[in-house]
Formats: C-alpha cells, sequence, structure tokens
C-alpha cells in the first residue's frame, strides 16, 4: 500500500536537493523532500558562489538572488589569495583570485548579470530551502531513504520516519537522488563510477577568533598555509578559511590517509588553529571539528529508468575551485525543467535520457579539475625546497636562501613566482565555471561546428550561441528603460525564442506550434522600437544571427537550435525542432 503520492521525490535537501525542488515548485510540479536529519546543513562547507549559480538564483527570482548577496561576503572581500608560513607570518605569495584581477573582473563583468560572491552552505541551504517550501514542496525532515522500486509508471520508494522508527511508502513518477557523498540512491541503482575514493585525508576545524590585524588589511576568503607537512593528504597546502570576515574561520589541514584519521579533540584543534594562524596564545572559540576524505570519483551515468542522482551523489571530489555545491546546484537546474516538461506532457519520457549525456562529463571534468588543482601545489612547495621533507632546518634554509643577491636565488623567486601564477587554474577558472556546452538530442545544431576556444578554455569563458552553449549575457533595454538581462528574457521554466526584426514570423509561428504541442513559448523581438532595444548594438555583436532570424533557448539558459535566418516556413521549423528537443 502507498502511503503519500507525489510528482517527484528527492532525497537530501543539500545544495543539489533543495534547489531542484525550488526549481520544481517554481514550475508548478509536486514534489517531496526527505532528508535524514533534522535540520539542513549546519557546517559552512560550500561557499565560492560562481556566477552560473547566481544565475539560478536569479532564475528562482530577484527576491532569491537578493536574498543571497545579502548574505554572502561580497567579491570584493574574496580576491587576496595568500600564501604564508602562518598568518601571523611571513608572506610568501599572493595572487588575485575570484575574478578580482581587474583583467578577469572585466570578464565576470561582461559574462553574466550576477556576480560572485561567498556565501556559506548554512545560509545558501536555507534560502533555496524555503524558496522550495514556500512556493509548494512538501519536506519531511528526520526522515530516511531507505529502499526504492521501479516499474514501467513510477517509484516506490520505503521512507523511515526516524522520530516514530515507522517506515512508509512514497509513489512518485521520478526520484532524485541528492543524497550526498555515500550515496545510497547510487548505490542501489547500481550506477558505474570512475575513480577512487579516500584518496586523501582531512580534518576541518570551524572556530570563532578575531583575525582582524592579520587579514583586513588583505581580503581574502583563503590564506594558505606553508608549514611542514602541509602537503600531506588534505587539500595541498594548510589553509585557514574565511567564513564570515574576520572572526569566524574553517581550518583545513591534511592527514596521511594510510594513517587512522586522528581524533580532533578540542586540544589539538586548538593547536592546530594555533600553528596555522602563528599565535601560540591565540584563544578561539572551538564550534565544531571533524574528518573527511578527500575523493576522485564520478559517475559516468547519472539516471536509470526514472531514477536520477545529482550533485555529490554523482560527483565525488575536494573543495578545490569551489565546485561543489555550484555543480550541484546546475545539476537541479538542468534536470528539473525536463521533469517539468515530461510530468506536464509537453515532453516525452526520451528528454531525460539528455540528462546524463549532458551532465555525466560535467561530472568527469569537475572532479578531474578539483584533483588536479591539489597536485599543482607541487611546484610552491618545490620552489621552497619544501617538497615532501618535514626538515624544519631544511625549509627554513631554503626559505631564507630565496633572499639572497645570487642568480640561484633569482631562479628560485622567479620558479616561486610562476608557481603560484598557475593557481589561477585553481583560483580563477572562470573558464570552467561558465563554459559548459552540451551535446545531446535536446540541442538541435544542425551540423554547425563548435566554434574553437580561442583562448585557454579552463580560463576565459567565451560566449556562443552555438546550439548547446549558455546565451550570452548582454544588457539590453525595455521601453520603459529597464536594463535586463537576455538571461532574464529566457529562463524561469518556459523555451523563449528571441528574434529581431524582420523576425516577427518568428514570433507567429511560436504562437502556431506553441498551441499545438501545448507548450508555451515566450517570444521577445529585440530592436529599435520593439519591446526591448539593443541601444549599445551588444546583442547585434552576441547574436551571432541576422535580424531576421531566431534564437530557441531552453529554460535553462541554453540555446536549443539557432537559424540565421528567417527560414521559409519558420512554423515548420520550429515544429521540426521542438518535437526533436521534447522527445515528442
Ligand atoms: P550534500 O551532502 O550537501 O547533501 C546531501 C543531503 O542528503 C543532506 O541533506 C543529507 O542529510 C541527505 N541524505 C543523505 N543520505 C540520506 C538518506 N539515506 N535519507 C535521507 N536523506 C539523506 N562547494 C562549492 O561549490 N564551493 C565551495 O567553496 C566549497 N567548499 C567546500 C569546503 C569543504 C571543506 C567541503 C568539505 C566541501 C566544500 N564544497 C564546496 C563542496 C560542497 O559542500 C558539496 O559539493 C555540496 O554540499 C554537495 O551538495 P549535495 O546537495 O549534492 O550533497
Amino acid at each position: 500500500m502507498v502511503d503519500i503520492e507525489t510528482d517527484v521525490l528527492i532525497v537530501g535537501t543539500g545544495p543539489a536537493g533543495s534547489a531542484t525542488a525550488a526549481l520544481l515548485s517554481s514550475y508548478g510540479i509536486a514534489n517531496m523532500v526527505v532528508n535524514r536529519y533534522r535540520w539542513l546543513s549546519n557546517t559552512p562547507r560550500a561557499h565560492i558562489t560562481n556566477q552560473r549559480t547566481m544565475e539560478v538564483l536569479r532564475d528562482l527570482g530577484p527576491e532569491v538572488e537578493a536574498e543571497a548577496v545579502m548574505h554572502a561576503s561580497p567579491q570584493e572581500l574574496m580576491g587576496e589569495n595568500v600564501f604564508c608560513e602562518s598568518l601571523a607570518g611571513e608572506e610568501i605569495g599572493r595572487m588575485t583570485s575570484w575574478g578580482m584581477h581587474p583583467l578577469s573582473k572585466a570578464e565576470h563583468l561582461l559574462s553574466s548579470p550576477s556576480l560572485m560572491n561567498d556565501l556559506p552552505q548554512t545560509f545558501m541551504e536555507p534560502i533555496l530551502f524555503k524558496t522550495a517550501c514556500s512556493r509548494g514542496t512538501q519536506a519531511r525532515m528526520s526522515t530516511e531513504y531507505v529502499s526504492h522500486v521501479q516499474d514501467a509508471d513510477g517509484v516506490t520508494t520505503t521512507c523511515r520516519d526516524r522520530l516514530t522508527g515507522k517506515d512508509f511508502t512514497v509513489r512518485s513518477k521520478f526520484l532524485v537522488g541528492a543524497d550526498g557523498g555515500n550515496s545510497l540512491v547510487a548505490e542501489h541503482l547500481g550506477l558505474p563510477f570512475e575513480g577512487k575514493m579516500g584518496v586523501g585525508g582531512s580534518m576541518n576545524i570551524l572556530f570563532r577568533a578575531d583575525l582582524s590585524k592579520y587579514v583586513a588589511h588583505r581580503p581574502s576568503v583563503l590564506y594558505w598555509v606553508m608549514q611542514p607537512g602541509a602537503d600531506v593528504g588534505g587539500i595541498g597546502m594548510g589553509l585557514v578559511r574565511m567564513v564570515r570576515p574576520w572572526n569566524e574561520w574553517l581550518i583545513v589541514w591534511g592527514y596521511d590517509i594510510n594513517q587512522p584519521p586522528p581524533v580532533v579533540t578540542p586540544e589539538l584543534a586548538t593547536d592546530v588553529a594555533r600553528q596555522l594562524v602563528g599565535d601560540p596564545e591565540l584563544e578561539i572559540e572551538l564550534l565544531g571539528a571533524n574528518t573527511w576524505t578527500v575523493n576522485n570519483c564520478f559517475a559516468t551515468e547519472m539516471q536509470k529508468g526514472r531514477v536520477f542522482i545529482m550533485g555529490d551523489a554523482a560527483h565525488r571530489h575536494p573543495p578545490s575551485n569551489g565546485l561543489g555545491s555550484n555543480t550541484s546546484i546546475q545539476d537541479g537546474f538542468n534536470l528539473a525543467w525536463k521533469l517539468a516538461k515530461v510530468v506536464k506532457g509537453q515532453a516525452g519520457l526520451g528528454l531525460l535520457d539528455s540528462y546524463t549525456v549532458e551532465r555525466a562529463p560535467i561530472a568527469r571534468q569537475i572532479v578531474t579539475r578539483a584533483n588536479q588543482s591539489i597536485g599543482e601545489f607541487g611546484p610552491i612547495f618545490a620552489a621552497l625546497g619544501m617538497d615532501g621533507g618535514v626538515d624544519h632546518v631544511k625549509i627554513q634554509k631554503n626559505m631564507e636562501a630565496r633572499c639572497d643577491a645570487t642568480a640561484a636565488a633569482e631562479a628560485q623567486r622567479e620558479a616561486l613566482r610562476q608557481a603560484i601564477a598557475f593557481k589561477k587554474y585553481e583560483f580563477d577558472a572562470h573558464g570552467v565555471e561558465m563554459n559548459q556546452r552540451y551535446a545531446s538530442d535536446a540541442v538541435v545544431t544542425d551540423g554547425q561546428p563548435q566554434p574553437a576556444f580561442e583562448k585557454d578554455r579552463e580560463l576565459h569563458y567565451a560566449p556562443t550561441t552555438w546550439p548547446g552553449a549558455r546565451l550570452p549575457h548582454v544588457w539590453v533595454f525595455e521601453r520603459s528603460g529597464r536594463k535586463v538581462s537576455t538571461l532574464d528574457l529566457c529562463g524561469h521554466g518556459e523555451f523563449t525564442i528571441l528574434t529581431g526584426i524582420g523576425g516577427e514570423a518568428w514570433v507567429k509561428a511560436a504562437e502556431e506550434v506553441g498551441a499545438e504541442l501545448g507548450l508555451p513559448i515566450r517570444t521577445h523581438v529585440i530592436g529599435p522600437r520593439r519591446a526591448v532595444e539593443d541601444h549599445t548594438g551588444d546583442w547585434a555583436r552576441a547574436s551571432e544571427i541576422r535580424d531576421a532570424g531566431c534564437l530557441l533557448v531552453r529554460p535553462d539558459h541554453h540555446v536549443a537550435w539557432r537559424s540565421e535566418t528567417l527560414a521559409a516556413d519558420p512554423a515548420a521549423e520550429l515544429r521540426r525542432v521542438l518535437t526533436s528537443v521534447l522527445a515528442r
């Protein structure tokens, strides 16, 4: 017997699960989330919130984006990435990061209507969860996923109420496993994974202490501490991580994964904090401490039938590059509209197959990138003669040697500068964050080749309207004078047609084909004296189509299809493309 029915059951209220629930509720789809704990994340793991994630929040509504911005530390406080002996000790080098170098800042400003920021997970999750619940999500806390069985029409899931110990069943059309790095849903599905879990060991120490005197003059989210043992386990180096400026902190310090994890007693936590801050008298208010393992593992398939996995359930990697929560939320942005279209009967089940095809390559990419970033600390240690050694005397000698007026010291200084600059692949990899392009049946290229990346694709975002790419952002203007992003014209769970003067036939075609398919299609004609104007000409330069051409944009802002010029029969073209994208 089934106790509860819903359209989509989501396991987990982390960034992935809460975002998916918020999106589904915004799209009018009945959904339910369960979380085995009584509340959301109680430790601030993820912080770095990239522009693409902020665009998802913006799509949920300006009030959702505004609330995130209100709670976040702004980008201005993120960028002076410091490498030092300790916070109180000698500074070894610095790298302007997270879009704060003026050249990078320009790229950020040109790429998105939203700015990157630093939002602890303890703030992000409540924003997403509240948005979900206030829009209709049924949430059951202290409720554990136990097992599921699926058939041709749906999924029956057994859950356990942890307060009463009683099991109950939920019948849903679809099940989403957003249940984190130890995902039981993924395990029960038997999905294929590549890579290895537990490749390094790390401890987190969360504490309060006013460290302003060490950091306020060089505002950053990350202070990297190079001390003997700093390259063991962990995330490449010892880290003092700002949680709230400048009185709440998270220390990340590695341990050898081949040894049993240390018991992080208050005494050990205080000792490590004093050592990394470089103040033997430091008093900390310890908020929590735990150990965790560094993983290098990703699913090569993220779905089986009517069951999907997302977030850390699918990609398990260290926090390097700050991609975990971001990618988790973006998985939700990819899947939620597809589920909504299928539940509403506007798309065939085949549309859902594009989820794995589009997101599994991203899972592979970000897991690989994050793990590679750990290794890329190596040249910094090498330049300082610190690789693999705990010999304090030797290390001190090498640190001092770099200050000499000798050719060898000059070479050492240059090696250090280069090694630090190379860390832009971790701390300023705008391309990794923004260049996601999809190739699947939910995109129709009509054989148009993908434009090449002219600059390093990990570092620089390359805007294009090539089908599969995210719609480029530029500012355009409504007749009222209000400035809006091209992304604001799209999204919100629906397909959108963007065209220009001479392209009015696309608008008519959208009405006709939309009515036929029972699918609302939004349309915008951009041009002088039209509802949206392109005073700056930025849209004309970015659109890569003629005025009478058109772009069909998916609900997740990715271009589904484009026509450079007006087609002979626009309705026939739109019908061909939409029936293909929607697997009708
Ligand atoms: P997450 O683990 O957050 O949530 C899983 C959910 O499932 C929880 O609600 C849990 O209770 C629930 N659950 C699990 N099993 C269940 C069951 N059987 N039944 C019911 N519920 C169940 N990322 C980033 O983008 N930027 C950053 O700066 C950082 N920094 C960072 C620092 C540190 C130290 C760490 C350890 C991690 C990061 N991350 C990060 C990574 C980020 O924290 C991580 O990727 C996200 O939390 C993943 O979100 P998910 O929603 O996928 O899983």
